[in-house]
């Protein structure tokens, strides 16, 4: 990697040039917000990448941003709730590249709805799109993994798998899930020689979840107050964890979840900077 290019891919500047050199990697989602962030790195590192994703004007970015580059990038419209169109998926890549040794399943949708007021089609969609996504793109893909007796797959979960998070309960729900499969996969195929570990992103600058989530300056005020490190987080930044977990530097680690948040999940302070808590014994 030459340094402009380290210099324009932020999350790629902390691990050596070549760290995924002859990879393969398929990034749900992988054109746009954390997604394409990902897939960057992974292209300026050596990997080759596909992203799939239901959108083709979500892949015409990065496939611009390679040619530019010289990355070896392919395209797929994808849905990820529809296994039939992962198998055939698999099956171009199985052709054009011999297999695959990354997957990372970040493809997610979200919005904030009280419960009660959730419809049946809305729930179905987050959960479809984060959870029943997830296991098919793992399960197809983790089919080849096992059989190349190799691989690794990252998944993009949420603080809020475990903590539940008011106006989200699809997509909390689903994390939960996904959550509980990072670690029975992990479990499950380590024997395989397979990773599967996760991510727990707090409130980050993402154009999906900020439209979404935190549309108003006025909620991202609120939300900024609640995070200790008193900014939102970067998709760069994630995405650098990301490529550190899918990194040699982490070749021993899998069933986890790592939290880059900010330290929102972090219990707060019961006093003020500076104040004394006198006890009362005497
Ligand atoms: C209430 C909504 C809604 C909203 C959609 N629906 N948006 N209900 N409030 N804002 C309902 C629709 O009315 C419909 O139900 C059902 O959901 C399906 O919507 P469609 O648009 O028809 O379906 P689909 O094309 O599948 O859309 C998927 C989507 C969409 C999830 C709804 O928002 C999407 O694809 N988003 C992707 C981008 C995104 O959200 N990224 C951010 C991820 S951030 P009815 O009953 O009317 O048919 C993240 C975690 C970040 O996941 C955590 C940080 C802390």
């Amino acid at each position: 990697m030459s340094e402009s290019e380290a210099d324009g891919v932020l999350a790629a500047r902390w691990l050596p040039a070549g760290t995924f050199e002859g990879q393969r990697a398929v990034v749900t989602g992988g054109g746009t917000g954390l997604g394409l962030e990902i897939s960057r790195g992974l292209c300026a590192l050596g990997a080759r990448v596909a992203i799939l994703s239901r959108n083709p004007e979500h892949h015409a970015p990065l496939l611009a941003e390679a040619e530019r580059c010289g990355w070896q990038v392919r395209a797929i419209v994808v849905d990820v709730r529809e296994p039939d169109t992962i198998a055939s998926a698999a099956a171009e890549l199985q052709e054009a590249w011999g297999g695959v040794d990354i997957l990372v399943n970040n493809a997610a949708g979200n919005f904030v709805c009280p419960a009660e007021r959730l419809s049946t089609n809305a729930w179905r969609s987050v959960v479809g799109i984060a959870l029943d996504g997830t296991f098919f793109c793992s399960r197809e893909f983790g089919r080849a993994m096992i059989h190349a007796k190799a691989g690794q797959i990252l998944n993009v979960v949420a603080t809020y798998a475990w903590t539940g998070m008011p106006g989200v309960v699809h997509s909390a729900s689903a994390k939960a899930g996904v959550l509980a499969m990072t670690k029975t996969l992990a479990a499950e195929w380590a024997p395989h020689g397979i990773r599967v570990n996760a991510i727990a992103p707090g409130p980050f600058e993402s154009k999906g979840a900020g439209l979404n989530l935190w549309p108003e300056e006025e909620i991202q005020d609120v939300l900024k107050r609640l995070i200790p490190l008193g900014r939102f987080g970067t998709n760069d930044e994630i995405a650098a964890q990301c490529l550190h977990l899918l990194s040699p530097a982490s070749a021993w680690m899998t069933g986890e979840c790592l939290v880059i948040d900010g330290g929102s999940t972090l219990p707060r302070p019961f006093w003020e900077p500076g104040q004394r808590v006198r006890s009362k014994r005497k």
